[in-house]
């Protein structure tokens, strides 16, 4: 221990000291450390240190270093507030006799404030995440040879593992799980039997009912509810309380004040880091597009941790930039979540330069092993026998299917039910690299659809959009290309009816996706002039009119087909109508909640579902109009590259499907039948300048 001859809060490095500094009274702290000193020196021989001038947090020596036998790993303070603190800890430890390891510069660790040994000595369970990094965990392991079972603190209130975490005799443990990530909750889990878990109430924590110290059965702590004292009682424990309300305030209490330097060594155990690195390399515009920031907030928000080894910045505007990255996990499964998003921003894996991906045949129809590769929109390919084979019928939330053919080995996205036994499905992570195709800030402002791609539009800018669109509309026509569009029932409610119908006819659209509700209401305003009983011309609802698109559902169920209503003559008009004259493919796909439907419903979900697939295939550009699911759909179904615009009154809606990730998507917040009426205005515009001039 070190007593608290200038302990104060003179700064704020953890959330108990805010609002605190100078705040705590030194003649209380004293007496109240005294008092901790007495009961301890009653159960055990206490050492003390030499509290020096400047140094107040000094009183908290459980961060000196971790004691392992005849070995301590010095602390490396995070905060420069307590780096002065090293020196005069470790002149203390040499002077005893110990072997002092020292972790490199940079590589933050605080001694047994967050690393803990299993009372029975069976392994170290190390905190990461706040002060020490995951990295000085192998070291820990190393050093001292034994298990470090690494957990990662998530909540800034316990920044050390000593304030949520108590080991206790017996195979014990006194902890509070809402600290913890679930990854490290399910670590603890495995560990310790649930009888032997001793879960604390939110209310004992923040009295820092964890951070106590045990000797024996005694457990010495600032405060403990009767419910804990209770629960502690049963397992054979004595608790005792001692004040420590002046050390709370800088963050600290029992266990804090203390450092157990006599731990036993159990010679039978061997070091074991489950803790795993890999080096990645990421390359392009990592600054301009914000590709690394996003890069390293995966690794750390997936709960592994980063150290940029080289960076090498493009200086130009146009030249590209490339890192290498070592990034750490505590555990392999842990890493193959991180490296899988990687991978989705383009990283490679470096030593898997000469590593072949992993397959695993499939055993069950449809059901692929578990640690399977999950697709993304952008384009991938797979490392087998040493080459780099590019994936086929790239699609989101696939499985990744190889299959040695007599023209070689072939790659291709499967949905988990098309999975055939026999098939060889990717999993894991190495030998896997997605193409993400990063522009240079002077591309992406030239190019077409890129100016609104930061984020969705605002009411002012929609008319920038439809200039844009119709520019991109007139030139995939003139170029033979295809335009889709998905289309909800709202609008034809909207009034977009005619605009939409007036794009087919004159050749702008290619193919036509939806459900049940669209042509319901379509051809409902087109044979009685209301859609879902509101009469369009007049904007209100007609009496009766409720019934009118089961009328009309009839009527068409009558004709046998939609196309076979246009050809009776029935259907004489509308946005079905102009598919059918056309000759242009529609889909529409059923739903739980449809009426009828229309004969040409589809209500087996997965053949619309291949039917919509299949009609996606080749499209330059998807317009999305007001309706979620069928867009949504369509959006898991079209690999990068394709155009999206998706327009909806909704803003959640929008952000939703454009938020892709891909430079290609844009997304328009506004009446959907405004912009389509916009939008052929914007055409005629671009058809007939003069007669539109004359016009204005
Ligand atoms: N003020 C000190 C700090 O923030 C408190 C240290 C508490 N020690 C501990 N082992 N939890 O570093």
């Amino acid at each position: 221990m070190c007593s608290p001859d200038h302990y104060d809060v003179d700064y704020v490095i953890n959330p108990w000291m805010e609002g605190n500094i100078h705040k705590s009274s030194r003649d209380r702290a004293v007496e109240q450390w005294h008092q901790l000193f007495h009961i301890l020196k009653h159960h055990a021989v206490v050492d003390l240190v030499k509290p020096q001038l400047g140094w107040p947090d000094m009183v908290f020596t459980a961060n000196a270093g971790l004691v392992l036998g005849n070995n301590v790993v010095l602390s490396r303070f995070l905060h420069k507030e307590r780096q002065g603190e090293e020196p005069h800890f470790k002149a203390w430890f040499e002077d005893k006799g110990y072997t002092v390891q020292e972790l490199p510069k940079d590589l933050p660790f605080e001694g047994a404030g967050d690393a803990l040994l299993d009372r029975e000595g069976r392994w170290l369970w190390a905190g990461y995440g706040f002060r020490s990094e995951l990295d000085s965990h192998p070291y820990l392991a190393k050093w001292l040879d034994i298990e470090v079972l690494s957990l990662r603190l998530m909540d800034e209130r316990f920044y050390h593992l000593d304030t949520c975490f108590c080991p206790l005799k017996g195979g014990y443990l006194l902890y509070y799980p809402p600290a913890f990530d679930s990854y490290s909750n399910r670590l603890i889990e495995m560990r310790v039997p649930p009888e032997k878990r001793i879960v604390i109430a939110e209310a004992d924590a923040v009295n820092f009912a964890c951070n106590a110290v045990n000797i024996d059965e005694v457990v010495v702590m600032n405060q403990a509810s009767e419910a804990l004292k209770g629960r502690l009682a049963s397992a054979g424990f004595r608790v005792i309380e001692t004040p420590l309300t002046e050390f709370l305030k800088a963050g600290g209490a029992a266990k804090c004040l203390t450092l157990r330097v006599t731990e036993p060594v159990r010679t039978e155990l061997h070091a074991n880091v489950l803790v795993e690195s890999r080096t990645i390399r990421l390359e392009g515009h990592l600054l301009d597009t914000g590709l690394i920031n996003r890069a390293l907030d995966v690794v750390v928000e997936s709960g592994g941790s980063f150290q940029v080894l080289n960076f090498q910045l493009g200086e130009q505007r146009q030249s590209t930039s490339a890192a290498e990255v070592k990034v750490s996990a505590p555990s392999h499964d842990v890493m193959e979540g991180i490296l899988s998003q990687l991978i989705d921003l383009g990283a490679v894996d470096l030593p898997q330069d000469e590593r072949d991906a992993k397959l695993e045949p499939v055993l069950q129809v449809g059901v692929a092993a578990d640690d399977f590769y999950v697709t993304t929109i952008y384009p991938t390919e797979v490392r087998i026998n040493g080459e780099w084979v590019k994936v086929q019928n790239q699609r989101m939330d696939g499985a990744i299917a190889v299959t040695h053919t007599p023209n070689g080995v072939m790659a291709r996205c499967k949905l988990l039910r098309d999975l055939a036994v026999g098939d060889q499905v990717v999993v894991d992570v190495q030998g896997i690299r997605t193409i993400r195709k990063t522009e240079a800030r002077e591309q992406r402002n030239t190019q077409e659809f890129s100016f609104m791609s930061a984020g969705v539009s605002s009411e002012r800018r929609v008319e920038l959009v439809v200039e844009q669109v119709a520019w991109e509309l007139r030139q995939i026509r003139d170029q033979g290309g295809k335009v889709i569009v998905t289309a909800g029932p709202v609008v034809i409610h909207t009034g977009g009816g005619e605009h939409l119908a007036n794009l087919i006819r004159q050749g702008y659209v290619q193919a036509l996706l939806g459900g049940n509700a669209i042509a319901v209401h379509d051809i409902e305003q087109n044979l009685m002039g209301t859609s879902l009983g509101v009469d369009m011309k007049r904007g209100v609802a007609v009496r009766g009119g409720h019934r009118h698109h089961l009328k009309v559902i009839n009527t068409i169920r009558r004709c046998g087909s939609i196309a076979q209503a246009v050809e009776q003559d029935v259907l004489k008009s509308g946005v079905l109508y102009e598919c059918v004259r056309a000759g242009i493919p529609f889909s529409l796909a059923g739903s739980i909640r449809d009426d009828g439907p229309l004969p040409d419903t589809q209500m087996d979900l997965i053949k619309a579902q291949q039917e919509y697939a299949h009609i996606l295939e080749g499209a330059d550009m998807i317009l999305m109009l007001s309706s979620m699911l069928h867009s949504i759909g369509v959006g898991n179904m079209t690999p990068a590259g394709v155009k999206m615009v998706c327009v909806d009154i909704n803003p959640a809606v929008v952000t939703k499907l454009s938020d892709r990730g891909s430079v290609e998507s844009i997304g328009v917040v506004t009446d959907v039948g405004l912009f389509l009426s916009l939008l052929v205005q914007q055409l005629d515009k671009l058809t007939h300048p003069y007669l539109m001039a004359q016009m204005l």
